[in-house]
């Protein structure tokens, strides 16, 4: 074993493996070798372990990530599997190919993985190393890249070491990636199968499988379902920000030990400040206030420090007008790029 800075880089012995799917378990992260790139590895189900994935990437935005799973049977547990990704997972899995689908309704992963969307991003990695963590840990996993933000993905251990060193637990080294650029991600959730990334697996490939694809945001012949219109998670209500007090027809999405009364409801993301468990709750605490019932949600001040930063533009972002629900929405200025 071999430490760069304080990570543990281990060799992919079976008492590492097993060491990493206990790890996983008690909702530490893990840095995988996959076909593709690294990944940055949390259980998947464990709101607070992928709130840990973004902080550990120092994400500027709540992106939604790949779950990754060992099994076919897995995937059909999370998301609405249907004759396409059938057919794709038949040929392609396990292989550099991610599918985005409905998410099932009592779905076990993480609101915060999807961003709290109505889908899901899945893949089946083909590296043994990956299959064996995902299997030792139980849980379906979610990875991005293991770069920090703004850094190109890593695709050896050491490279993971280097940038993520204090930040994770463990890195298995599973030798250079064989593919060295991430999956390809495939949108499923439309009747047109759209491609939203390019990646290790060719166009040509899905296409030989599923006929002509949609290009990403040029495609008016896929109209999706309310939820799905946008990349981003977006109340029915109003979101009413930087409030300092609330109504009694408003819902308060709070932060902090000190909040105002005077709400209808009130759901505080952590009342001790702590903005880990804040991202952690985000998703679920937003859908639990988005109702009827009340005019609009409130939403305290969140620190633009750390994790805060993330959980603000998702704010702002799910605050902002409504547009043509066709168009996806520009970034907003000064967040950058997806990490
Ligand atoms: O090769 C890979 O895919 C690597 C390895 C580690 O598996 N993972 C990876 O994950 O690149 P990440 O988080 O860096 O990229 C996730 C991509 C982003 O482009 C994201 O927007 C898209 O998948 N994505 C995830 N969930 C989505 C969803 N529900 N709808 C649309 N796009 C989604
Ligand atoms: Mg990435």
């Amino acid at each position: 074993m071999t430490h760069s800075r304080n990570i543990p880089v281990r060799a992919p012995t079976p008492e590492a493996i097993a060491e990493a799917g206990a790890l996983l378990r008690a909702g530490e992260l893990v840095a995988i070798p996959t076909e593709t790139v690294y990944g940055l590895a949390g259980d998947a189900t464990d709101d607070r372990a992928v709130a840990r994935i973004f902080a550990a990437k120092d994400r500027p935005s709540l992106n939604p990530l790949i779950v990754h799973v060992a099994e076919i049977a897995a995937a059909r547990a999370i998301v609405r599997f249907d004759a396409r990704a059938e057919a794709l997972a038949a040929r392609f899995w396990p292989g550099p190919l991610t599918l985005v689908l409905p998410r099932l309704e009592d779905c076990a992963v993480s609101l915060l993985a999807g961003a709290g969307l109505d889908s899901l991003a899945l893949r089946m990695p083909d590296h043994p190393v990956a299959r064996a963590v995902i299997a030792a840990s139980g849980r379906p996993l979610a990875a991005p890249s293991a770069n920090p933000s703004g850094r190109v993905s890593p695709t050896t251990a050491a490279h993971v070491a280097e940038a993520l060193a204090g930040r994770i637990a463990m890195v298995l080294d599973g030798g250079p990636c064989r593919i060295g650029l991430e999956s390809t991600v495939l949108d499923l959730t439309g009747p047109r199968a759209v491609l939203l990334r390019p990646g290790g697996l060719p166009k040509e490939a899905i296409e030989a499988v599923l006929g002509p694809l949609g290009e990403a945001g040029t495609d008016d012949s896929a109209p999706r379902g309310p939820g799905q219109l946008s990349s981003h998670y977006a109340t029915a209500l109003p979101l009413r920000l930087d409030a300092t007090e609330a109504s009694s027809d408003e819902a308060l999405l709070a932060f902090g030990p000190d909040i105002p009364g005077g709400a209808a409801e009130t759901r505080n993301l952590s009342p001790r400040g702590d903005l880990e468990e804040a991202a952690a709750n985000l998703f679920a605490s937003m859908r639990e206030l988005d109702r009827p019932d009340f005019r609009a949600i409130a939403v305290m001040a969140i620190p633009e420090t750390g994790l805060g930063r993330a959980i603000n533009d998702r704010l702002r972002r799910a605050a902002a007008p409504r547009e043509d629900p066709a168009k996806d929405s520009p970034p907003l200025a000064g967040s950058a790029a997806l990490g």
